[in-house]
Protein backbone atom coordinates (compact mmCIF):
# COMPACT_ATOMS: atom_id res chain seq x y z
CA UNK A 1 0.00 0.00 0.00
CA UNK A 2 2.60 2.45 0.91
CA UNK A 3 1.86 5.89 -1.09
CA UNK A 4 -1.34 7.57 -0.48
CA UNK A 5 -4.57 7.35 1.08
CA UNK A 6 -5.83 8.09 -1.63
CA UNK A 7 -5.85 4.75 -3.05
CA UNK A 8 -7.81 3.57 -0.33
CA UNK A 9 -11.26 2.04 -0.37
CA UNK A 10 -13.41 3.40 2.08
CA UNK A 11 -17.44 2.24 3.01
CA UNK A 12 -19.63 3.98 0.71
CA UNK A 13 -21.77 5.85 2.89
CA UNK A 14 -22.88 6.95 5.60
CA UNK A 15 -21.40 5.69 9.39
CA UNK A 16 -22.38 6.70 12.67
CA UNK A 17 -19.28 6.33 14.93
CA UNK A 18 -19.54 6.31 19.14
CA UNK A 19 -16.94 6.68 21.02
CA UNK A 20 -17.08 6.74 25.43
CA UNK A 21 -14.07 5.05 26.64
CA UNK A 22 -13.45 8.30 29.00
CA UNK A 23 -15.05 10.93 30.12
CA UNK A 24 -16.64 12.35 27.01
CA UNK A 25 -19.48 10.73 25.32
CA UNK A 26 -18.97 11.81 21.64
CA UNK A 27 -21.11 10.03 18.43
CA UNK A 28 -20.17 11.74 14.38
CA UNK A 29 -21.46 10.86 11.14
CA UNK A 30 -18.82 10.56 8.52
CA UNK A 31 -18.94 9.58 5.25
CA UNK A 32 -15.36 7.96 3.92
CA UNK A 33 -12.51 11.04 5.24
CA UNK A 34 -15.68 13.94 5.68
CA UNK A 35 -16.97 14.55 8.79
CA UNK A 36 -20.69 15.39 8.42
CA UNK A 37 -21.12 16.35 12.00
CA UNK A 38 -19.60 15.52 15.58
CA UNK A 39 -20.62 16.40 19.30
CA UNK A 40 -18.82 16.03 22.09
CA UNK A 41 -20.39 16.07 25.50
CA UNK A 42 -17.91 16.25 28.01
CA UNK A 43 -18.07 15.15 31.79
CA UNK A 44 -15.11 17.57 32.63
CA UNK A 45 -17.47 19.28 34.82
CA UNK A 46 -18.50 16.66 37.05
CA UNK A 47 -15.10 15.19 37.16
CA UNK A 48 -13.74 19.01 38.01
CA UNK A 49 -15.53 18.36 41.09
CA UNK A 50 -13.81 14.95 41.78
CA UNK A 51 -10.07 16.43 41.19
CA UNK A 52 -10.39 13.55 38.23
CA UNK A 53 -12.08 10.70 36.65
CA UNK A 54 -14.65 8.55 38.97
CA UNK A 55 -15.19 5.47 36.67
CA UNK A 56 -18.63 4.61 37.96
CA UNK A 57 -19.76 8.00 37.34
CA UNK A 58 -18.43 8.23 33.97
CA UNK A 59 -20.22 5.27 33.22
CA UNK A 60 -23.62 6.85 34.30
CA UNK A 61 -22.91 10.06 32.85
CA UNK A 62 -22.45 7.71 29.19
CA UNK A 63 -25.76 5.76 29.74
CA UNK A 64 -27.50 9.46 30.36
CA UNK A 65 -25.37 11.20 27.46
CA UNK A 66 -25.12 9.02 24.29
CA UNK A 67 -28.19 8.79 22.77
CA UNK A 68 -29.13 12.21 22.73
CA UNK A 69 -25.43 12.85 21.31
CA UNK A 70 -26.54 10.03 18.35
CA UNK A 71 -29.46 11.97 17.77
CA UNK A 72 -28.19 15.47 17.41
CA UNK A 73 -24.77 14.53 15.25
CA UNK A 74 -27.97 12.85 13.12
CA UNK A 75 -29.71 16.15 13.40
CA UNK A 76 -26.52 18.18 12.61
CA UNK A 77 -26.18 15.94 9.55
CA UNK A 78 -29.44 16.19 8.20
CA UNK A 79 -29.68 12.40 8.02
CA UNK A 80 -31.53 10.04 10.06
CA UNK A 81 -31.69 6.61 11.10
CA UNK A 82 -32.59 4.51 8.15
CA UNK A 83 -29.79 6.84 5.97
CA UNK A 84 -26.76 5.20 8.03
CA UNK A 85 -24.77 2.23 6.25
CA UNK A 86 -22.64 1.12 9.18
CA UNK A 87 -21.64 1.09 12.70
CA UNK A 88 -18.29 2.24 14.29
CA UNK A 89 -17.32 2.38 17.76
CA UNK A 90 -14.57 2.41 20.14
CA UNK A 91 -14.29 -0.95 22.12
CA UNK A 92 -10.51 -0.81 23.16
CA UNK A 93 -8.41 0.40 25.28
CA UNK A 94 -10.20 2.41 28.12
CA UNK A 95 -12.74 2.14 31.45
CA UNK A 96 -14.65 -0.34 31.33
CA UNK A 97 -18.14 0.74 31.90
CA UNK A 98 -17.25 3.23 30.19
CA UNK A 99 -16.75 1.34 26.55
CA UNK A 100 -19.52 -0.75 27.15
CA UNK A 101 -22.14 2.01 27.60
CA UNK A 102 -21.14 2.93 23.58
CA UNK A 103 -20.58 -0.74 22.65
CA UNK A 104 -24.07 -1.56 23.64
CA UNK A 105 -25.67 1.39 22.23
CA UNK A 106 -23.70 0.44 18.70
CA UNK A 107 -24.97 -2.91 18.98
CA UNK A 108 -28.57 -2.17 19.89
CA UNK A 109 -28.47 0.21 16.40
CA UNK A 110 -26.69 -2.53 13.78
CA UNK A 111 -29.37 -5.00 15.61
CA UNK A 112 -32.43 -3.03 14.88
CA UNK A 113 -31.10 -1.75 11.54
CA UNK A 114 -29.04 -4.70 10.36
CA UNK A 115 -26.54 -2.61 9.45
CA UNK A 116 -22.46 -3.68 9.82
CA UNK A 117 -20.65 -2.79 12.59
CA UNK A 118 -16.63 -2.70 13.64
CA UNK A 119 -14.71 -1.82 16.77
CA UNK A 120 -12.10 0.53 16.74
CA UNK A 121 -9.00 0.81 19.03
CA UNK A 122 -9.17 4.50 20.27
CA UNK A 123 -5.16 5.12 19.89
CA UNK A 124 -6.10 3.85 16.54
CA UNK A 125 -8.22 6.60 16.44
CA UNK A 126 -6.00 9.46 17.35
CA UNK A 127 -3.47 7.98 15.13
CA UNK A 128 -5.57 8.10 11.69
CA UNK A 129 -7.25 11.25 13.17
CA UNK A 130 -5.26 13.44 10.37
CA UNK A 131 -7.75 11.66 7.92
CA UNK A 132 -10.40 13.93 9.25
CA UNK A 133 -8.39 16.84 7.67
CA UNK A 134 -8.58 16.90 3.40
CA UNK A 135 -4.88 16.82 3.63
CA UNK A 136 -2.90 14.17 1.48
CA UNK A 137 -1.23 11.91 3.90
CA UNK A 138 1.91 10.85 2.76
CA UNK A 139 2.97 7.17 4.25
CA UNK A 140 5.18 5.85 6.09
CA UNK A 141 5.18 8.28 8.76
CA UNK A 142 6.06 9.09 11.83
CA UNK A 143 2.94 9.56 14.35
CA UNK A 144 3.61 11.45 18.44
CA UNK A 145 0.64 10.23 20.02
CA UNK A 146 -0.09 12.14 23.48
CA UNK A 147 -3.04 12.33 25.23
CA UNK A 148 -4.10 11.70 28.85
CA UNK A 149 -3.49 7.75 28.71
CA UNK A 150 -0.92 7.74 25.86
CA UNK A 151 2.61 8.97 25.04
CA UNK A 152 3.81 6.79 21.71
CA UNK A 153 6.06 7.87 18.88
CA UNK A 154 4.56 5.38 16.22
CA UNK A 155 5.91 4.61 13.03
CA UNK A 156 3.03 4.41 10.45
CA UNK A 157 3.80 1.95 7.77
CA UNK A 158 0.95 2.21 5.98
CA UNK A 159 -3.09 2.81 7.33
CA UNK A 160 -3.81 -0.12 9.61
CA UNK A 161 0.07 -0.73 9.84
CA UNK A 162 1.26 0.42 13.23
CA UNK A 163 4.65 0.04 14.78
CA UNK A 164 5.74 1.75 18.22
CA UNK A 165 9.08 2.32 18.36
CA UNK A 166 8.92 4.90 21.75
CA UNK A 167 6.41 5.11 24.61
CA UNK A 168 6.82 6.59 28.23
CA UNK A 169 7.71 4.32 30.93
CA UNK A 170 5.34 5.79 33.35
CA UNK A 171 3.30 8.72 33.30
CA UNK A 172 1.16 10.02 30.21
CA UNK A 173 2.38 13.82 28.81
CA UNK A 174 -1.01 14.34 29.29
CA UNK A 175 -1.06 13.47 33.03
CA UNK A 176 2.22 15.18 33.83
CA UNK A 177 0.74 18.26 32.57
CA UNK A 178 -2.69 16.85 34.56
CA UNK A 179 -0.59 16.26 37.59
CA UNK A 180 1.83 19.69 37.36
CA UNK A 181 -2.03 21.66 37.10
CA UNK A 182 -2.68 20.17 40.30
CA UNK A 183 -0.03 20.85 42.40
CA UNK A 184 -0.20 24.53 40.37
CA UNK A 185 -3.93 24.72 42.20
CA UNK A 186 -5.23 25.09 38.64
CA UNK A 187 -7.65 22.06 38.49
CA UNK A 188 -8.59 19.65 35.80
CA UNK A 189 -8.20 18.72 33.37
CA UNK A 190 -4.76 20.70 33.67
CA UNK A 191 -3.42 20.95 29.67
CA UNK A 192 -5.65 23.56 28.93
CA UNK A 193 -5.23 25.62 32.14
CA UNK A 194 -0.86 25.52 32.34
CA UNK A 195 -1.01 26.74 28.49
CA UNK A 196 -3.30 29.99 29.57
CA UNK A 197 -1.12 30.32 32.87
CA UNK A 198 2.09 29.81 30.90
CA UNK A 199 0.95 32.70 27.87
CA UNK A 200 2.31 35.28 30.35
CA UNK A 201 5.02 33.00 32.35
CA UNK A 202 9.09 32.78 31.40
CA UNK A 203 9.60 29.08 30.29
CA UNK A 204 13.05 29.68 32.30
CA UNK A 205 12.62 30.67 35.29
CA UNK A 206 12.45 27.28 36.75
CA UNK A 207 15.04 24.17 35.85
CA UNK A 208 12.87 20.94 35.65
CA UNK A 209 13.78 17.33 34.67
CA UNK A 210 12.97 16.51 31.12
CA UNK A 211 13.01 12.74 32.22
CA UNK A 212 15.07 10.33 30.32
CA UNK A 213 18.97 11.31 28.39
CA UNK A 214 20.84 9.95 25.98
CA UNK A 215 19.94 8.75 22.41
CA UNK A 216 16.49 7.09 23.11
CA UNK A 217 12.89 7.34 21.74
CA UNK A 218 11.44 6.82 24.94
CA UNK A 219 10.14 8.99 27.75
CA UNK A 220 9.94 9.51 31.65
CA UNK A 221 7.58 11.94 33.02
CA UNK A 222 7.39 10.43 36.88
CA UNK A 223 10.58 12.85 38.22
CA UNK A 224 9.10 15.88 36.69
CA UNK A 225 6.09 15.44 38.68
CA UNK A 226 8.83 14.86 41.82
CA UNK A 227 10.33 18.21 40.77
CA UNK A 228 7.19 20.15 40.49
CA UNK A 229 5.97 18.88 44.27
CA UNK A 230 9.54 19.99 45.18
CA UNK A 231 9.42 23.22 43.67
CA UNK A 232 5.93 24.25 45.23
CA UNK A 233 6.91 23.29 48.45
CA UNK A 234 10.10 25.25 48.20
CA UNK A 235 8.87 27.89 47.16
CA UNK A 236 5.72 28.58 48.84
CA UNK A 237 3.64 31.63 48.58
CA UNK A 238 7.06 33.17 46.67
CA UNK A 239 6.08 30.97 43.93
CA UNK A 240 5.16 32.13 40.21
CA UNK A 241 2.57 30.38 38.68
CA UNK A 242 2.62 31.89 35.44
CA UNK A 243 6.93 31.13 35.90
CA UNK A 244 5.87 27.45 36.98
CA UNK A 245 3.19 26.41 34.15
CA UNK A 246 5.53 28.02 31.74
CA UNK A 247 8.50 25.66 32.56
CA UNK A 248 6.40 22.47 32.73
CA UNK A 249 5.29 23.23 29.90
CA UNK A 250 8.51 23.91 28.04
CA UNK A 251 9.86 20.89 29.93
CA UNK A 252 7.26 18.79 28.40
CA UNK A 253 6.99 19.69 24.98
CA UNK A 254 10.85 19.80 24.61
CA UNK A 255 11.30 16.70 25.05
CA UNK A 256 8.39 16.08 22.76
CA UNK A 257 9.25 17.34 19.89
CA UNK A 258 12.69 16.19 20.15
CA UNK A 259 12.24 12.99 20.35
CA UNK A 260 9.63 12.85 17.47
CA UNK A 261 12.13 14.84 14.93
CA UNK A 262 14.78 12.36 15.80
CA UNK A 263 12.44 9.51 15.19
CA UNK A 264 11.38 10.99 11.69
CA UNK A 265 15.45 11.68 10.97
CA UNK A 266 16.26 7.83 11.81
CA UNK A 267 13.01 6.25 10.59
CA UNK A 268 12.75 8.10 6.98
CA UNK A 269 9.83 9.34 7.36
CA UNK A 270 7.87 11.10 4.64
CA UNK A 271 6.00 13.27 7.08
CA UNK A 272 5.40 13.76 11.44
CA UNK A 273 1.76 13.78 12.46
CA UNK A 274 0.86 14.70 15.90
CA UNK A 275 -2.34 13.63 17.37
CA UNK A 276 -4.24 13.37 21.14
CA UNK A 277 -5.20 15.77 22.96
CA UNK A 278 -1.83 17.47 24.10
CA UNK A 279 -1.25 17.86 20.36
CA UNK A 280 -3.97 20.87 20.96
CA UNK A 281 -1.23 22.69 22.68
CA UNK A 282 -0.20 25.54 20.80
CA UNK A 283 3.48 25.59 22.43
CA UNK A 284 3.93 21.85 20.72
CA UNK A 285 2.39 22.59 17.24
CA UNK A 286 4.56 25.57 17.19
CA UNK A 287 7.80 23.82 17.87
CA UNK A 288 6.90 20.51 15.43
CA UNK A 289 5.75 23.19 12.56
CA UNK A 290 8.90 24.42 13.23
CA UNK A 291 11.40 21.51 13.64
CA UNK A 292 9.72 20.01 10.79
CA UNK A 293 9.89 23.07 8.22
CA UNK A 294 13.58 23.09 9.22
CA UNK A 295 14.14 19.79 8.60
CA UNK A 296 12.04 19.36 5.03
CA UNK A 297 9.17 17.16 6.26
CA UNK A 298 5.63 17.93 6.43
CA UNK A 299 3.96 18.37 9.23
CA UNK A 300 0.16 17.06 9.56
CA UNK A 301 -2.07 18.00 12.59
CA UNK A 302 -6.02 17.72 13.06
CA UNK A 303 -8.09 20.88 14.03
CA UNK A 304 -7.66 20.80 17.94
CA UNK A 305 -11.30 19.41 17.93
CA UNK A 306 -9.86 16.29 16.59
CA UNK A 307 -7.42 16.07 18.93
CA UNK A 308 -9.37 15.49 22.32
CA UNK A 309 -11.00 12.57 22.32
CA UNK A 310 -13.97 12.51 19.52
CA UNK A 311 -16.27 9.90 17.60
CA UNK A 312 -15.07 11.37 13.79
CA UNK A 313 -11.66 9.93 14.61
CA UNK A 314 -13.22 6.56 15.39
CA UNK A 315 -15.34 7.20 12.06
CA UNK A 316 -12.76 7.33 10.00
CA UNK A 317 -11.14 4.68 10.98
CA UNK A 318 -14.54 2.31 11.05
CA UNK A 319 -15.11 3.93 7.93
CA UNK A 320 -11.20 2.59 6.47
CA UNK A 321 -12.10 -1.01 8.23
CA UNK A 322 -15.76 -1.82 6.84
CA UNK A 323 -14.61 -0.44 2.86
CA UNK A 324 -12.31 -3.50 3.51
CA UNK A 325 -14.40 -6.05 4.96
CA UNK A 326 -13.45 -5.78 8.41
CA UNK A 327 -16.42 -6.53 10.21
CA UNK A 328 -17.63 -7.45 14.17
CA UNK A 329 -20.31 -9.91 15.61
CA UNK A 330 -22.72 -9.04 18.41
CA UNK A 331 -20.49 -10.96 20.48
CA UNK A 332 -17.90 -7.75 20.61
CA UNK A 333 -16.67 -7.91 23.80
CA UNK A 334 -14.76 -4.45 25.47
CA UNK A 335 -11.15 -4.80 25.89
CA UNK A 336 -9.57 -2.05 28.60
CA UNK A 337 -6.01 -2.82 28.12
CA UNK A 338 -6.01 -4.00 24.25
CA UNK A 339 -2.74 -2.91 22.39
CA UNK A 340 -2.44 -1.24 19.43
CA UNK A 341 -3.26 -3.35 16.14
O1 LIG B 1 -7.01 12.60 23.95
P1 LIG B 1 -7.62 13.10 25.19
O2 LIG B 1 -8.84 14.00 25.07
O3 LIG B 1 -8.03 11.92 26.13
C1 LIG B 1 -7.26 10.75 26.27
O4 LIG B 1 -7.34 9.86 25.39
O5 LIG B 1 -6.52 10.72 27.28
O6 LIG B 1 -6.47 13.86 26.01
C2 LIG B 1 -6.74 14.51 27.22
C3 LIG B 1 -5.44 15.14 27.72
C4 LIG B 1 -5.56 15.69 29.13
O7 LIG B 1 -4.47 15.20 29.90
C5 LIG B 1 -5.45 17.20 28.92
O8 LIG B 1 -4.84 17.88 30.01
C6 LIG B 1 -4.59 17.28 27.66
O9 LIG B 1 -5.05 16.22 26.86
N1 LIG B 1 -4.77 18.55 26.96
C7 LIG B 1 -3.76 19.45 26.81
C8 LIG B 1 -4.33 20.58 26.15
N2 LIG B 1 -5.64 20.31 25.91
C9 LIG B 1 -5.89 19.07 26.42
N3 LIG B 1 -2.48 19.39 27.18
C10 LIG B 1 -1.70 20.47 26.89
N4 LIG B 1 -2.17 21.59 26.27
C11 LIG B 1 -3.47 21.68 25.88
N5 LIG B 1 -3.90 22.78 25.27
ZN1 LIG C 1 -7.82 9.81 23.63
Amino acid sequence: MGGAIESLTFFPGPVLAIETSCDETSAAIVIERKVLSSIVSSQVDMHTKWGGIVPEAAARAHVEAVLPAIETALEQASLSMSDLKGIAVCNRPGLVGALSVGVTASKALAYSRKLPFVGVHHLEGHILSVLTSPDAIPFPHVCLTVSGGHTEIVRVHEPLKYEIVGQTLDDAAGEAFDKGARLLGLGYPGGRAIQEQALSGDPKRYKLPKGLSGNTLDFSFSGLKTAILRLVEKEGNNLCVQDAAASIQEAITSVLAERALNAADKLDAHALTLVGGVAANQVLRKRLKEGCEKAGLRFLTPDPAYCTDNAAMIGVVGSLRLGLGHRDGFDMDVFPNAQLP
